[in-house]
């Protein structure tokens, strides 16, 4: 049987204050409507439409290459969305799975087993439902006393006895495809919220005689729909605890797993240890037996397998196997550290490369350079590569050694082997085997102490 799926996308989102649109809030790194598709992707479906309004290009832009979409004009509740679906799937042979663009915790074996469900049961509708602590805000499922299902009531619309039940709609449902389309079209507006219901569509089908039931998931969290931010927070937490157990389950060690915050797509090798109090983002992809200790923030990097990093903060960047970096150093977009090199201590690098069993230890800053293999760069090196106007770049040959305090000038190239002096200012290239020393001479002055105004003060004697 063919599947299809609709995620519905194209409310506002009025009670999230925001100025993004609803589904493109994200959660651990990815936005809900991003979640929603991939899980719905999961049940290898032959077309997915998403109903797109409000925003609908970002929508589009996120979502591109993994669904085909409807524009729905006018938000006219979620019956109406799926109707703006029409061109695209009516009329076809197949079961239609509907998921609002909101509820980003859903797994793609949930859906699997509600099309099981469905199918077995020879329903033509199936709502997946869950039994909610606290149901505000969410529709009830209205049983009848044989357990069949009658309809589902909104919050606005139910009678204080209906608002008690705690059974609630997913949002989540298994239609089939020509009977939903036929049904949508005597859908009305007659509620509190003047909108057209999908729900709904449950009674239309049982009226006309159709089978519909219900599939009742255990764990309801993974039903959570977000409609504001305390909602947004609750899934994020409920995601992060998944996504950090599947890395346990790798055989990465968690010290703290309730204060580590690992998107989505990071990928972590086994032995790593992650501290309390971490946040790796984005594309991240960390190896194997790393550590990387409190304080540490990594987005869209690269690191490599036995890397230590140490409350530091690493951006777009790339550390090879055996490195390490911190305590409070700073890896800004496109650093590369080559293997073996250390990053010691308060050292903030930009656009550059350090090469192989290169040493930046302490207090230096290093921006549009290339430094090659076996470099040692003393406390507090500058590298001063702006002038206000434009960035140049520096080269720093194999087997260097600059001096501590060196100011290095762009653009300027330091040959293989070369020594720049502690405190020299660089501003002409230095050759091979040559030493560069550039700062004042050192004059000592015999007796002089008893000249200084100080030495006539008692407590200086
Ligand atoms: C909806 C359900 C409710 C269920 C809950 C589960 C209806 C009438 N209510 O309520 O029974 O318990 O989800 O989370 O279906 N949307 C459109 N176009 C519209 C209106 C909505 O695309 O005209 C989209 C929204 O972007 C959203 C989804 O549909 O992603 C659900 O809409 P929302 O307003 O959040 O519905 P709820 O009030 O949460
Ligand atoms: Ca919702």
């Amino acid at each position: 049987m063919k599947k299809f799926v609709v995620v519905l996308a194209a409310g506002k989102g009025t009670r999230m204050k925001s100025q993004l649109y609803k589904v493109l809030h994200q959660v651990c790194g990815k936005t809900m409507v991003e979640h929603v598709v991939e899980a719905a992707q999961g049940i290898e479906p032959d077309k997915i439409v998403t109903v797109v309004g409000t925003g609908a290009e970002d929508v589009e832009k996120v979502l591109a290459g993994k669904s085909e979409f409807a524009l729905q004009k006018k938000q006219l509740g979620t019956g109406d969305a799926v109707l703006t679906a029409e061109k695209e799937l009516a009329g076809k042979d197949g079961a239609t799975l509907v998921i609002t663009g909101d509820t980003p915790l859903f797994t793609s074996e949930t859906f699997k087993k509600l099309f099981d469900y469905h199918q077995t049961k020879g329903n033509a509708a199936t709502v997946l439902t869950a039994q909610a602590p606290s149901p505000y805000g969410y529709g009830r499922i209205i049983r009848d006393d044989q357990d069949n299902v009658l309809r589902i009531v909104e919050q606005k619309d139910g009678s204080p006895e209906e608002l008690k039940i705690k059974e609630i709609n997913t949002g989540v449902f298994c239609f089939d495809n020509k009977l939903l389309f036929e049904a949508l079209k005597h859908v009305n507006n007659q509620n509190a919220q003047g909108e057209y219901y999908l729900t709904d569509v449950l009674e239309i089908l049982r009226n006309e005689g159709q089978r519909i039931g219900a599939y009742r998931m255990r764990d309801f969290s993974e039903s959570i729909g977000v409609n504001d931010r305390v909602a947004l927070a609750q899934a994020s937490k409920i995601m992060q605890k998944r996504i950090n157990e599947k890395h346990m389950c790798n055989g990465v060690t968690f010290i703290d797993p309730d204060t580590a915050y690992i998107d989505s797509d990071v990928k972590i090798g086994s032995d790593t240890v992650i501290e309390g109090n971490v946040v790796i983002k984005g594309k991240t992809e960390i190896g194997s037996n790393c550590l990387i200790t409190s304080g540490s923030r990594i987005v869209d990097s690269t690191i490599g397998d036995h890397v230590t990093v140490t409350s530091s903060t690493i951006e777009n960047s790339q550390m090879f196997e055996n490195t390490d970096i911190g305590p409070n150093s700073h890896l800004r977009p496109n650093s590369i550290i080559k293997k073996g090199a250390h990053i010691g201590n308060f050292v903030e690098i930009k656009n550059s490369e350090i090469g192989e069993n290169s040493k930046v230890g302490h207090l230096t800053y290093v921006g549009d350079a290339t430094l090659g293999k076996d470099i040692n760069v003393g406390c507090g090196t500058i590298f001063a590569n702006y002038d206000g106007i434009k960035k140049d770049h520096i080269n720093v040959g194999d087997r260097a050694f600059i001096g501590s305090g060196a100011t290095l000038i762009a653009p300027v190239n330091i040959s293989d082997h070369a020594f720049v002096a502690a405190d020299s200012t660089i501003t002409k290239d230095v050759n091979k085997y040559d030493m560069a020393i550039a700062r004042g001479r050192q004059v000592n002055k015999p007796d002089y102490w008893h000249k200084l105004p100080l030495s006539k003060d008692e407590n200086w004697e």
